[in-house]
């Protein structure tokens, strides 16, 4: 038997404990929180993705695939503009994810870019996006990233290391320009968040530390450096965070530092970027604080801060990722097999899983998926998504109430993948990473074409 009802859940059945409630009165219904602007039913129950009915994208572009909606990316866009408003810089974080024409919809709604990597940054310029419109970070970059990134002329680069400041004085010195550079400082805060995505505590890789004192030493320096243009700070805390308390701490912090400068060295910093970090809505257990409070509160906490120390308010830069690009993409898979292992939950495989998200696996991340290619009326069935890869731990949607009709060929569609999920795949197993597919008015257009296995063996040179 399939279906786990949901009293059992609380019952004296063998069902296990689980976060899920009891299941929605209809499984067929959208939580407008977790899903693109403009997704829908068709008649028949069929899930439209701003227009385009799923089934219709599968038989055109296979399956799997990942699906950017662009009217949300856009929208988030906005959001973001106008709540920090003109005086904000507002970098996309293009490790969340990179395409030339996802970069164009961005850099036409007016955001900047951060890049973290050298092929990021070339992603970037192919796009077409001004060099003088890029932030480059990265704990270790190669003296040849540094070089093609002053080179281009980017806006920005984040210093991380000693040694990368000798590296890029020196290369800076060598085109005869004087790069600007932002020093980036370890606050020493906790985020509330999964350990592998939390950066501003002591003991990991990024930064300077405020608290050893190696922050003030490397702000000397880069001050002594001709080559070099300090122009402010740069603290990014973490990922996935709902509330402004971290921010709050690290602004307290950095600010504090801002004027530490100011005293030790006569410096008065013009700039301050916060990072990224903010969270979305995966599941309808996430509630993320609506943007235009947070930076309203973002914005106070700052003057704050200044007001205090008598320093003049800095003009702020944040670096959003998952919060422009997660909440509008949905991966599609259609349903291979389905397993009832009796009394404890029904596992359905779908033809991608790890090599295409690695979130479950990687950080315990909860998503939520729904039956996407028709409407059935049949009972819930408490379910586990699990991918094609040869491993235990390879799990799409740990938990999610399904129709217990569900059968091979059903496609479905997980929510809230448009962040770290393709930037992130892997061809794990020789799986061919899917394709993503653009979507706007009812007609779609591929954005990354699919891998094929003749990708992978045009690698190998054997
Ligand atoms: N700025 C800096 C310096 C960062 O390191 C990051 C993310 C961001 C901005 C953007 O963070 P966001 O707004 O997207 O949270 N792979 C993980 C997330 C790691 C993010 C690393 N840095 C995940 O899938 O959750």
């Amino acid at each position: 038997m399939r279906a786990h009802p949901a009293g059992a859940l609380h019952g004296d059945t063998a069902a296990p404990p689980h976060p899920l409630g009891p299941p929605p009165d209809d499984l067929a219904v959208l939580d407008p929180a977790v899903w693109p602007i403009g997704t829908g039913r068709a008649d028949g129950g069929v899930l439209t993705l701003a227009g385009c009915d799923v089934r219709d994208l599968a038989t055109e572009h296979g399956s799997p695939m990942y699906v950017v909606v662009e009217q949300d990316v856009r929208a988030r866009c906005r959001a973001y503009r106008d709540a920090f408003g003109e005086d904000t810089d507002i970098y996309y974080a293009a490790k969340a994810f990179l395409s030339k024409e996802v970069a164009r919809w961005i850099l036409s709604e007016d955001l900047s870019f951060d890049v973290a990597t050298g092929g990021e940054l070339e992603l970037a310029l192919a796009a077409g996006v001004p060099a003088d419109r890029i932030l480059l970070h990265g704990n270790n970059k190669s003296s040849a990233e540094l070089e093609a990134a002053v080179a281009a002329g980017v806006s920005r680069i984040v210093l991380d290391s000693d040694l990368e400041i000798a590296r890029l004085a020196h290369i800076a010195d060598k085109a005869g320009v004087r790069q600007r550079v932002l020093v980036r400082v370890t606050v020493g805060v906790e985020a509330h968040t999964h350990e592998f995505i939390a950066t501003a505590h002591e003991d990991q890789k990024f930064g300077f530390s405020l608290a050893s004192g190696a922050a003030l030493e490397a702000v000397r320096r880069v001050h002594m450096l001709p080559s070099l243009e300090l122009v402010g700070l740069h603290s990014h805390i973490g990922s996935q965070i709902f509330d402004t308390a971290g921010f709050e701490v690290a602004a307290h912090r950095v600010i504090g530092f801002a004027a530490v400068v100011r005293d030790a060295l006569g410096i008065t910093l013009p700039e301050l970027d916060l990072g990224g970090g903010f969270g979305i809505a995966y599941t309808a257990a996430d509630d993320p604080a609506d943007i235009v409070e947070i930076a309203k509160q973002l914005r106070a906490i700052v003057e704050r801060e200044c007001a205090t120390l008598a320093l003049p308010v800095p003009r702020l830069a944040f670096e959003p990722g998952r919060a422009i690009i997660g909440p509008a993409g949905v991966t599609l898979y259609e349903v291979g097999t389905i397993k009832d292992v009796d009394g404890i939950r029904t596992y359905v495989s779908v033809d991608g899983g790890m090599s295409d998200n690695i979130r479950t696996a990687l950080y315990d991340a909860d998503y939520t998926c729904v039956l996407a290619s028709r409407r059935s009326d049949a009972e819930p069935m408490l379910a586990r998504v699990v991918g094609k890869h040869c491993e235990a731990g390879d799990i799409v949607v740990r938990d999610v109430w399904l129709p217990s009709d569900l059968a091979p060929g059903d496609l479905l569609a997980v929510a809230a993948t448009g962040a770290y999920c393709r930037s992130m795949a892997s061809n794990y197993n020789a799986v061919p990473r899917p394709p993503v597919i653009a979507v706007r008015d009812g007609n779609s257009s591929v954005l990354v074409r699919r891998e094929t296995v003749a990708d992978l063996l045009g690698l190998d040179q054997g």
